[in-house]
């Protein structure tokens, strides 16, 4: 099938008269410039369902940054090639005035773990994520929703609000898809320089040294943290934001390794933000 024929619904009329009527739906919510990573959440999505729904929309309400907005990579014919290669999916690409009739006067906040980690660094970031999340949540009315584990702060979130708010659709986490180096897929990696990409590298390097940390036998979680820290601060163009060990549920900062948790990572590479995270294994 050509990226042509590619089934669209750009509003909730066109979704009506697409979406399928039996069996089950899956659905991978996307922003778009689609790469091998977010390919993953589609596979599983069609394998684990009778039908398969991706969103393409880059939302504004989750960016802090206009410029980050602007720039952000826009290959919408590319993307439905490329899903058109896995099989059939159908794909919702609404505007921002069907999304945000309301002005987005109406949205959805976390009072707790929203203020950590990326929150601290992106404000407003996870209230546009959420309520953006839940207005596709609406519409798709699928049975799964497919969410990557290298956004563990974001997939937290939303699994967090949909049992809050006794969403029907089951988030379903899936993990991290990786360069042949190490470095997560990601849609930002590709404004990185050629120096930029080699520096990138520093971030899944960082998890590794604390992994090697944990196997030299340290449990106390700030000198774990403290060893993928150094591999930040040391890698030549990299500005390190954050390396937290913490509890994958309730995000709160861990003191012992004394129970799985996760190292989260974020990091500027010239101007570009990256994130990684590993979950830690207590020997
Ligand atoms: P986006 O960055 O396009 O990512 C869409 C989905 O793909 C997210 O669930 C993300 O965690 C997942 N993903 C990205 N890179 C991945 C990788 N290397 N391996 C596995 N999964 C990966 O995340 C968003 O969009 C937005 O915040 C969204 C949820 C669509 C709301 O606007």
């Amino acid at each position: 099938m050509s990226a042509l024929t590619l089934p669209v619904a750009r509003d909730l009329a066109d979704w009506r008269r697409l979406r399928p009527r039996h069996g089950t739906l899956g659905f991978v919510p996307t922003m778009g410039a689609l790469h091998a990573g977010h390919l993953s959440l589609v596979r599983r999505a069609l394998d684990e369902n009778d039908a398969c729904v991706v969103s393409i929309f880059v939302n504004p309400t989750q960016f802090d940054d206009p410029g980050d907005l602007a720039a952000y990579p826009k290959t919408f014919d590319d993307d439905c090639a490329m899903l058109a290669e896995l099989g059939t999916p159908l794909v919702l690409a609404p505007t921002a005035d069907v999304l945000y009739a309301d002005g987005y006067n109406v949205r959805v906040s976390e009072h707790a773990d929203a203020a950590e980690l990326e929150g601290r660094h992106r404000p407003g970031h996870f209230d546009g994520m959420l309520t953006v999340v839940l207005k596709l949540l609406n519409i798709a009315g699928a049975h799964r929703a497919y969410f990557g584990e290298k956004d563990f702060q974001q997939l937290r979130l939303v699994r967090t609000m949909v049992e809050a708010l006794f969403h029907p659709t089951r988030i379903v986490g899936c993990p991290t898809v990786r360069e042949h180096d190490g470095l997560a897929m990601s849609s930002r990696n590709r404004y990185l320089s050629p120096d930029e990409r080699r520096a990138a590298r520093a971030l899944p390097a960082s998890l590794a040294a604390a992994q090697r940390e944990i196997d030299a036998g340290t449990t106390d979680a700030d000198l774990i943290a403290a060893a993928a820290r150094r591999v930040l601060d040391e890698a030549r163009g990299v500005e390190p934001d954050y390396a937290a060990v913490v509890d994958p549920d309730t995000f709160s900062p861990l003191t012992r390794l004394d129970r799985p948790a996760v190292l989260c990572v974020a990091a500027r590479v010239g101007p570009t933000r990256l994130l990684d995270n590993v979950v830690l294994i207590p020997t």
